[in-house]
């Protein structure tokens, strides 16, 4: 069985683009591999999160993951920060990594841009952190997105330095792995463009109905087609992919045809839409509320997650160290 690690960012609550594109995936996947996924907590420290932001952004994500179906009896859920194993390898790893590399990976140029006031060492070496994240447990895959790519490419270059260093053959190389056809990229609903967090444009699965009808009803379309089959804009692109993630098959080919025969009321088609979304939403929404009110199942999660997180860690320590040259004396 492969090992998978996917490492997921502390901030923010999951939308529609998130859901599509990676965690329904997650869900599928954590059955058919031996599955880490983990919430990167640590990372999180490079912005200086204050000490509330960051507990309380955790816990969120930790909820919404697991609203969405990950398993904690299947798969390993953990906070980085409950494995310092990790931060010991990171610490290892940090001896073979070179400041010209680190100084040249495209986030961490974008970062020191974005953050002039706050150039801290952490930022430098994000990315050996998160070779370590992938190293502990000895990782074959990681599903990444496109923005991820450079990090997982300088870790292959940190296992391989270290196994030439040491003359093993120790960390296997971890590959990126691709959902391909899997994956529904899922559009705004201003017209063009992704849904995302940083857009401002995310219909999230804790919205509330009519929040999710507030948003779909603004969602930028245009005067509509003048000639039969005529070629769709983006933005009417855009609802139609929305609608094909979340309604029946029917629905969709009704508005369809209604497009085609250029008899599409766009208002009837974003009400339609709304409430499939809102159908689609609410069993995450009513399972991410209650969580939230149950402390006692999160608290026996986590530290059920970080204790199986740690068996691996330390393993890979204890042979770590061995292979450096840290033994009994
Ligand atoms: N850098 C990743 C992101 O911004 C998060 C992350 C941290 C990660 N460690 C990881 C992803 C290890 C995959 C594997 O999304």
């Amino acid at each position: 069985m492969e090992i998978v690690l996917s490492g997921i960012r502390s901030t923010g609550n999951l939308h529609l683009g998130n859901y599509f594109g990676a965690l329904k995936n997650f869900v599928e996947m954590q059955h058919e591999n031996k599955c880490y996924f983990f919430i990167a907590d640590y990372h999180s420290l490079t912005t200086h999160p204050t000490p509330h932001d960051l507990h309380g952004s955790v816990k969120q994500v930790f909820i919404e993951y697991l609203a969405c179906g990950l398993d904690p009896d299947v798969a390993t859920l953990y906070r980085q920060s409950d494995v310092p194993e990790t931060a010991e390898l990171y610490l290892l790893l940090n001896m073979n990594a070179y400041l010209g590399e680190l100084e040249r990976c495209t986030s961490f140029k974008e970062k020191i841009k974005q953050q002039q006031n706050n150039i801290n060492a952490g930022l430098l070496t994000y990315p050996v952190l998160m070779a370590a994240d992938i190293l502990i447990h000895k990782s074959h895959k990681v599903p990444v997105g496109k923005d991820q790519e450079q990090h997982l490419e300088m870790t292959r270059n940190f296992a391989n330095r270290f196994n030439r260093l040491y003359k093993v053959d120790y960390f296997p190389e971890p590959a990126a792995y691709n959902f391909g056809k899997d994956l529904v990229k899922i559009p705004g609903l201003d017209g063009t463009g992704k849904m995302g967090k940083t857009e401002g444009n995310g219909i999230f699965l804790i919205d509330s109905a009519e929040d999710i009808r507030k948003k779909v009803m603004r969602a930028v379309t245009d005067s509509g087609p003048v000639h039969p089959n005529q070629e769709m804009p983006e933005a009417i692109t855009n609802l139609f992919t929305i609608m094909n993630a979340v309604s029946s098959a029917d629905t969709v080919q009704f508005f369809l045809d209604k497009y085609n025969q250029c008899e599409i009321r766009y208002g009837d088609m974003k009400k339609q839409l709304a409430e499939d979304i809102i159908e689609f939403t609410s069993p995450f929404r009513e399972k991410i509320l209650d969580l939230s009110k149950n402390d006692a199942y999160l608290r026996k999660v986590v530290n059920e997650g970080a204790q199986k997180a740690r068996e691996s860690a330390a393993k890979t320590i204890k042979e770590v160290r061995e292979i450096i040259g840290f033994k009994n004396l």
